[in-house]
């Protein structure tokens, strides 16, 4: 669709008409390219390939997704709309296994048409793509009040490290996550000088996380992954903050892989390590991280990282998408109800309970 709407850039997945807009983010920095999705299985590549990316951002495009996946659906009855439905959620279920995002707003399109049951099926078309613009709209309102309990964690002046990229264009909201706090603060004037960690394989910190900060105008510094533990003694950082795909009942986290080490890292250096989460990567139904299912990805994106090869054919490569950063290593998990602290477990499930009845 070329370069279109750039001003919107964080506005990284809609709907318009009949179709979905995504800012495909396999392009950037080089191209700031919007693609259209027109049918459920564009939708499901589009999430494998992370040309749509970040937690939160998945699942907005899933739910849209969905909602494409039956618009036309020609079902008579509702019996025959719901195998169709239960089909295509499946399907998108099936595309990225990490973050809890995509099975959380899949669920929920799938309760919106039970609880329609026994309309007219347009009726319950039209109240799915509602339930998918519903999803959306929290998530921004989700993520400013992010920002809001985080901001006090930010001190004028303060070195703060991030891994990945959970900004705007992870959210499709200016805020981000793990970034909101950093974006309040620089509305407010704070100075801070931010380190956004490469995150090899798919470059994440650099390819996304650096572009949208530089557009914000706040000060950012690239630094490769095994640069963060001399970045951190040399006294240059005074907190890490950052997103995560899944929390277990217990606290422990899932976030790029990468993550766990940064989280080390922190606690051998006596810096805060923060945790943004959305109650909707929240997942209560586990016990512990070791039931979070990490991701696999394919061996080029280690052998062929930046289009040219760097390993030598044939090459065995072992690339697990996220890793699981233990609980004893988090300072504290920001959610958009409030900060929680260690011990976290019964915080947690409290916060789920009340949660889950006001949706
Ligand atoms: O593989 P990705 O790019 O989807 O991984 C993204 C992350 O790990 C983010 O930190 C996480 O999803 C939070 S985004 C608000």
């Amino acid at each position: 669709m070329g370069n279109l709407n750039e001003a919107d850039f964080w506005d990284s997945v809609k709907w318009e008409q009949d179709r979905i807009i995504i800012l495909e983010q396999t392009k950037l920095p080089l191209e700031t390219v919007f693609e259209e999705l027109t049918v459920v299985e564009q939708v499901w590549e589009a999430i494998r390939q992370l040309k749509v990316r970040g937690a939160p951002v998945i699942g907005i495009t899933a739910a849209y997704g969905l909602y494409l996946a039956v618009m036309n659906s020609e079902a008579e009855n509702f019996e025959q709309f719901w195998t169709e439905l239960k089909q295509h959620s499946d399907y998108l279920a099936s595309s990225r296994p990490t973050a809890v995002n995509l099975f959380w707003a899949l669920a929920r399109m799938e309760s919106c048409a039970q609880r329609a049951k026994g309309l007219p099926i347009n009726k319950i078309k039209e109240l799915l793509l509602e339930e998918a613009h519903l999803i959306k709209a929290e998530n921004t309102e989700i993520c400013s009040n992010i920002a809001k309990y985080a901001l006090p964690l930010i001190k004028d002046g303060m070195g703060i490290l991030t891994h990945c990229n959970a900004g705007s264009i992870a959210t499709a909201t200016k805020y981000g996550t793990a970034l909101a706090p950093i974006y309040l603060a620089h509305e407010q004037g704070l100075r801070l000088k931010v380190f956004a960690d490469e995150t090899r394989p798919l470059n994440q910190g650099s390819r996304l996380t650096t572009w949208e900060l530089q557009k914000a105008g706040i000060d950012v510094t690239l630094i490769c992954d095994n640069m963060a533990a001399a970045v951190m003694a040399q006294g240059k950082i005074q907190a890490v903050f950052v997103g995560c795909d899944r929390v277990a009942r217990n606290g422990d986290a899932a976030n790029k892989i990468g993550t766990y080490g940064v989280a080390i890292l922190a606690k051998e250096h006596g810096i805060p390590f923060y945790v943004a989460a959305p109650t909707s990567t929240i997942d209560i139904s586990i016990a512990t991280g070791k039931e979070i299912r990490i991701e696999e990805r394919y061996a080029d994106e280690v052998t062929c990282g930046l289009g040219k090869r760097t390993a030598p054919l044939d090459v065995k490569v072992y690339n697990p998408a996220f890793d699981v950063t233990p609980a004893k290593y988090i300072t504290a998990i920001i959610t958009e109800k409030g900060i929680i602290e260690p011990p976290f477990e019964s915080k947690i499930v409290e916060l789920m309970q009340k949660t889950t009845q006001s949706i």
